[in-house]
């Protein structure tokens, strides 16, 4: 005989019918038994209700309610080559919030896995994004990465605020604190100016991108949650980028703003997508007003680093064992103030409506030289 495993014959049905009054039966008398009372059936049922419709409502509350700040997480978005030099500067730094606030995604090359082998923190096991693909710094497929890790982070509903992070980047002050500065404000922190004079603007993305929202600033950004929906679902700006940003093999001077591009330039567009692509299409989607504009990561740049009075550009400064001093965090740390000099505009640093400092995170810096800070307790746990 087949055996029905998904009809009831009609005697099955009857006995599942009774065993269900029996059941109902004997749980009213349970509950009048519990409650000692004699009266009749009905209140009972409606106690029942009114009991269910209650947690109902309790429920719909919860999920309505704004989560407790305490429950809102920071996710660290680490974009890196490989493997992470300062990992173990992070790891006391996450090692100071006791309240698992924090999530980490980590993007490298397709093929390197974090691993005992190949990272000292155990906050990195298991963190890389499964899908990361090639990076080709200063080309488009930085912003791919960077959308990656925000559609991988977005999936953790208590990711509240988003932190992209360079693998040569150390966190200045504890992690009670940065989580405090981050999370009390409402807006996103992005460096961001008009970039008009630069000449990275390609005219042909107009009228899509009209030169008026073209912004530049650096990569390293905060977003809040749906400023990081708004990057990971635009479908407008990114293949602007893709089409008009294409790589040229140009000298590293160029990436000097206040130099016009040569004119045969125009014709391959390097545009340096991670510097304007953020800033860009919040200007664009008109989320401009919800923005901080400016970075909390310091970066310096140097005019002298090259010898080559030709080659002479604007490059990030990497700090060695040697630069890592006691005055130069404190000089990092005593900015207050970032000036705009295309928007004539100053900054002056805020948390919580009371100055602050401007920098929480600070990069370039070498393994060795955020191992000697990390010692002498100048970063990441003060
Ligand atoms: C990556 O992991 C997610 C789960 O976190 C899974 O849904 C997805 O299929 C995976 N993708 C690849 C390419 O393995
Ligand atoms: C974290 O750093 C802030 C600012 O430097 C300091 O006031 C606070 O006491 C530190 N908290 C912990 C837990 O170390």
């Amino acid at each position: 005989m087949k055996p029905r495993r998904f009809g009831y014959g009609r005697g099955r049905r009857a006995v599942a019918l009774l065993v269900l009054l029996l059941c109902l039966c004997l749980s009213s008398a349970f509950l009048l038994l519990l409650h000692g009372s004699s009266g009749p059936l009905e209140p009972a049922a409606e106690e029942k209700a009114a009991a269910g419709a209650r947690v109902a409502e309790a429920r719909a509350e919860v999920e309505e309610a704004p989560l407790p700040p305490g429950n809102s997480k920071v996710a660290f978005l680490f974009i890196a080559r490989n493997r992470l030099p300062l990992e173990l500067v992070w790891d006391a730094f996450f090692r100071g919030d006791k309240e698992g606030r924090f999530s980490i995604f980590v993007h490298s090359r397709p093929g390197f896995v974090l691993t005992r082998a190949t990272t000292r923190s155990r906050f990195f096991y298991n963190r890389q994004v499964n899908n990361s693909i090639q990076v080709d710094w200063g080309e488009a497929s930085m912003i791919t990465a960077e959308r990656i890790l925000l559609s991988h982070a977005l999936k953790d509903p208590l990711n509240e605020r988003f932190v992209f992070v360079s693998d040569s980047c150390v966190p200045l002050y504890n992690f009670s604190y940065t989580y405090d500065y981050i999370m009390s404000s409402s807006t996103s922190f992005v460096d961001s100016f008009a970039d008009t004079k630069a000449g990275r603007y390609n005219p042909r993305m107009d009228p899509i991108i009209p030169v008026e929202n073209w912004r530049k600033g650096s990569q390293w950004a905060v977003l809040i949650k749906r400023h990081a929906e708004v990057v990971v679902e635009d479908e407008v700006v990114l293949p602007e980028f893709q089409k008009h940003c294409r790589r040229r093999p140009l000298p590293e001077f160029w990436r000097d703003w206040d130099r016009p591009i040569p004119a045969e330039a125009w014709k391959a567009h390097n545009c340096i997508p991670d510097e304007h692509y953020v800033q860009t299409l919040l200007a664009q989607t008109g989320l401009e007003e919800e923005l901080t504009r400016r970075s909390v990561t310091h970066s310096a740049w140097d005019l002298s680093a090259s010898k080559d009075r030709e080659r002479r550009g604007w490059h990030p400064v990497t700090y060695k064992v040697s630069d890592a001093t006691p005055a130069l965090i404190k000089s990092i740390k005593g900015i207050d103030n970032i000036y705009y000099e295309t928007e004539n505009r100053r900054e002056w640093c805020t948390s919580n409506g009371k100055p602050a400092p401007c920098f929480l995170f600070a990069r370039k810096f070498t393994r060795g030289a955020g191992l000697k800070l990390l010692d002498s307790s100048l970063i990441a746990v003060k």
